[in-house]
């Protein structure tokens, strides 16, 4: 249990445990909300070559550090490797184009968005080419023969030039995390994943801690995360947000559920990266560490367990949850 807004990762590296999600924030107002973020306090960001909104994010980054908001030092700036890059040969270029976008001369934390290895294609193409393999629109998903302890030696070379002050992954599954502490040089700080009430992931968390991986945890409000996408799973389950659980134990504290859910993490030492374009939300979120609730919550809140992941599925050659 911890009453920090920070946390310590292995590197000695301080990071926030509530930063901003940059996921489905549209381009043309990224940067105005990366200004407003920064503003309200936030000092985390967690962005991704993948998000398409790199330039946009570095753009309200620049500005508040130009007003004086913030400085360089201050922020703690997470960029990923996307699927395409898995290569070796292409690693190192795809970290310099993220940092070129940012407008950045190196990242807080650089990730391996997901262990699954995609045919290369060329940023001259695609800038952003998501799924699409080919290079055009067809849809057809290519993999590539790129093994990950490859990609994590360009990832640790990255490390060594100093484009990253820390690396990490995203999207493992604990038998890659014991693999990847066989051959590691750089210890991996951060693994990013899937975590919410309905997906507790224990082992995961036990794991992560015997090999001092601190967890990052992405979608937070379960389901009501994924609302903007309109994934089935938001049929699925009942909303965290209006259980009776959560909003019982949200009234007993004077707190909104949304504070409840991202607490139930924080107060465990595991960060949160909630998005928002409501300027009052960010600052809810943000304010989610002055709540404390009790062991005995935290085990209620915990009970939710289902198993349930969001994420995932799609086209059976990069399931890497089957
Ligand atoms: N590594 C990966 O593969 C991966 C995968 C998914 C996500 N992520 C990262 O994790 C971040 C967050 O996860 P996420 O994108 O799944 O979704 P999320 O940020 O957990 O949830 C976003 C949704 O919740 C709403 N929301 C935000 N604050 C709220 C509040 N206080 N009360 C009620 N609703 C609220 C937002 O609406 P409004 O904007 O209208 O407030 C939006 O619809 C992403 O931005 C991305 O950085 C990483």
């Amino acid at each position: 249990m911890t009453n920090a807004t920070t946390v310590k990762l292995q590197s000695g590296a301080s990071m926030p445990l509530t930063g901003l999600g940059l996921w489905k924030v549209p381009r043309d107002v990224a940067a105005d909300q990366v200004y407003a973020a920064l503003k309200a306090g936030y000092r985390l960001l967690d962005g991704a070559a993948d998000y398409a909104n790199e330039k946009e994010c570095g753009a309200g980054v620049a500005r508040a550090i130009q007003e004086g908001v913030v400085t360089r030092e201050e922020l703690f700036i997470v960029s990923k490797l996307w699927n395409t890059n898995h290569a070796a040969k292409h690693v190192e270029p795809a970290c310099r184009k993220s940092l070129a976008d940012w407008g950045l001369e190196y990242f807080d934390l650089y990730l391996i968005h997901m262990p699954i290895p995609l045919a290369y294609v060329d940023p001259a193409v695609r800038e952003h080419p998501g799924w699409t393999t080919t290079g055009d629109d067809s849809g057809e998903i290519r993999t590539e023969r790129s093994p990950i302890h490859l990609t994590w030696g360009a990832m640790e070379a990255c490390h060594a030039q100093g484009l990253a002050k820390n690396i990490g992954v995203s999207n493992f599954c604990s038998a890659l995390i014991v693999d990847l502490m066989c051959y590691a040089n750089v210890h991996p700080q951060v693994l990013q994943i899937e975590m919410h009430p309905y997906f507790v992931q224990q082992g995961m968390i036990d794991v992560c801690k015997a090999y001092d991986i601190h967890i990052m945890a992405y979608s937070s409000f379960g389901p009501a995360s994924w609302v903007e996408l309109d994934h089935p799973a938001t049929k699925t389950l009942p909303s965290l947000l209006s259980l009776d659980t959560i909003t019982q134990i949200a009234d007993a504290h004077d707190a909104t559920p949304a504070q409840v859910l991202l607490r139930w993490a924080t107060q465990r030492g595991i960060t949160v990266i909630p998005k928002s374009s409501n300027p009052a939300r960010l600052k809810e979120n943000l304010d989610n560490t002055s709540l404390m609730l009790s062991e005995e919550e935290i085990r209620t809140i915990s009970g939710l367990d289902k198993k349930f992941r969001i994420a995932g599925g799609g086209d059976p050659r990069i399931n890497i949850w089957a």
